[in-house]
């Protein structure tokens, strides 16, 4: 970033002194006002529940346009990498790295992750101890955070190659952790990885192969997968990328830093939202329901929300959905299921939405989650997985952003402070006078 010739300054309509302030330039997007001095100065903290105008650091992984609906992986745009930038792999190499890889790096980055997909034998006994219905996330949470106790090797956050190491083994043990959890919640055994197939292959293989017959891997399916995972894969400051943030910035290991942002995108608010959608879209059931529910929604008391829609960004159409419900279009004519009745209702709900002032005027357009559900379903993913997955796609960002992070000659330990409106000092009571 570089400082710009024009300075911010605040000045108080109670007389205290005004003070000026330093505005940084990005490459592109917003400027920022350099607050860091204020408080030493005036004795006051500024006040922004929600991050809705504050920046939190600075990061060169991704950029969103929310006006113009536009997100950039290093400056590529979305659409580019999920129609003709390669698989996900080379959106993990490009998020990690900066560059996209040449064919020999790729060849390389591929073959490091592959070797890195089994997860210590022992990991199966932290399955066990889990009811059968316990929710995929819980279970994500919980495994991913006893990886930990695994690598030992692999902990120095200050140890530039043990970071490396940690990235590449998150990367690739996700989808086998979310493959085990599938695994147990319907019974079957666990399936090992097979280092011939391709990451999104792998991960299909380890969820819907079982011993008793071969498996036939379908490359549609596979690679309309693939593109899932590509859209899902980083999103700026997002509440869970923050989250990764916040812990890392205490010096938490980068198992226990993942596991923190598994627990917060779990959230139907944020990453929940595709589960969200796909069970809102079952009870409203037919089009015929549709102006009800929309009634509901505009009814601020019912706190029904239209899930899969609005965005804290994006107050245009999230790229990442007008792709999504391509990808549904491929997934449902090569299954067969054109006349999906859960797609046909998604696209009649979207564009009544899209034509109702309510949300028109609230700038609410369908986000990544809206068309995400629908096609996971198509998959065969069972519902309750669908953030499980988006949490395997998100694992590249968080990874990314984290080791952003700890590089950052500016990073500190995060520790907001509060606008206090509680009780000022008074002293403990005796009981006989509470
Ligand atoms: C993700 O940050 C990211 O980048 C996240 C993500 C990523 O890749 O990491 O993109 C993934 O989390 C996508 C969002 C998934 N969540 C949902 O689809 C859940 C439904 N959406 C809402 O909960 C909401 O839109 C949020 C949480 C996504 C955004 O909330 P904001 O920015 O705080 O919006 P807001 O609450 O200020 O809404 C502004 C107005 C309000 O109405 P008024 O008070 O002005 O009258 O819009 C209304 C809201 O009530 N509104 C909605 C709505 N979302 C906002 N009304 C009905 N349905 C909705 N979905």
């Amino acid at each position: 970033m570089t400082n710009s010739e024009t300075k911010a300054t605040l000045s108080f309509s109670d007389g205290s002194p005004s003070i000026e302030m330093p505005i940084y330039k990005g490459s592109i997007g917003p400027d920022v006002i350099d607050i860091r001095k204020l408080y030493g100065a005036t004795g006051k903290f500024t006040y922004d529940p929600g991050f809705m105008s504050t920046a939190a650091c600075n990061s060169s992984i991704t950029y969103i346009d929310g006006d113009k609906g536009e997100l950039l992986y290093r400056g590529y745009p979305i659409e580019q990498l999920a129609q003709n930038g390669g698989d996900f792999l080379e959106s993990c190499y490009l998020l990690l790295n900066g560059e996209l890889p040449n064919a020999e790096q790729k060849e390389k980055f591929v073959e490091t992750v592959t070797k890195h997909t089994m997860v210590h034998e022992q990991m199966q006994f932290f399955f066990r101890g889990f009811r059968r219905d316990a929710h995929p996330m819980s279970v994500l949470v919980g495994t991913v955070g006893a990886l930990a106790s695994f690598y030992h090797d692999s902990l120095d956050i200050n140890d530039a190659h043990h970071r490396e190491v940690s990235a590449i083994r998150l990367i690739a043990k996700m989808p086998t952790l979310v493959a085990m959890a599938y695994k147990y919640s319907i019974g079957q055994p666990f399936v090992y990885p097979r280092n011939d197939l391709s990451y999104s292959a792998n991960f299909m293989y380890m969820m819907f192969s079982n011993p008793c017959e071969p498996y036939k891997v379908n490359e549609v399916l596979v690679r309309a997968l693939d593109r899932i995972l590509v859209l899902h894969a980083d999103h700026e400051q997002n509440a869970s990328t923050s989250t990764v943030r916040l812990a890392g910035s205490s010096g938490a290991n980068p198992f226990a830093c993942i596991a923190a942002g598994i627990a917060c995108l779990w959230g139907p608010a944020h990453g929940g939202a595709n589960e969200a959608a796909l069970s809102m879209l079952e009870e409203i059931g037919s089009v015929d329901n549709i102006a009800h529910f929309i009634e509901q929604v505009k009814d601020k008391n019912s706190g029904v929300k239209l899930m899969g829609f609005g965005h804290r960004v994006y107050k245009n159409y999230d790229p990442r959905a007008k792709l999504m419900r391509e990808t549904c279009y491929e997934v449902l004519n090569e299954l067969g299921l054109q006349d999906d009745p859960l797609f046909k209702l998604a696209m009649a709900l979207e564009k009544i939405a899209l034509e109702d002032e309510y949300f028109v005027s609230r700038k609410l357009y369908p986000n990544v989650d809206f068309y995400s559900g629908i096609v996971q379903r198509a998959l065969g993913i069972p519902t309750a997985l669908f953030t499980g997955i988006f949490a395997l796609a998100r694992t590249v960002g968080w990874v990314a952003q984290w080791k952003e992070m700890i590089s950052d000659p500016e990073q500190k330990i995060g520790r907001p402070r509060q606008l206090f409106v509680g009780s000022p000092k008074r002293d403990v009571p005796a009981m006989d006078k509470r």
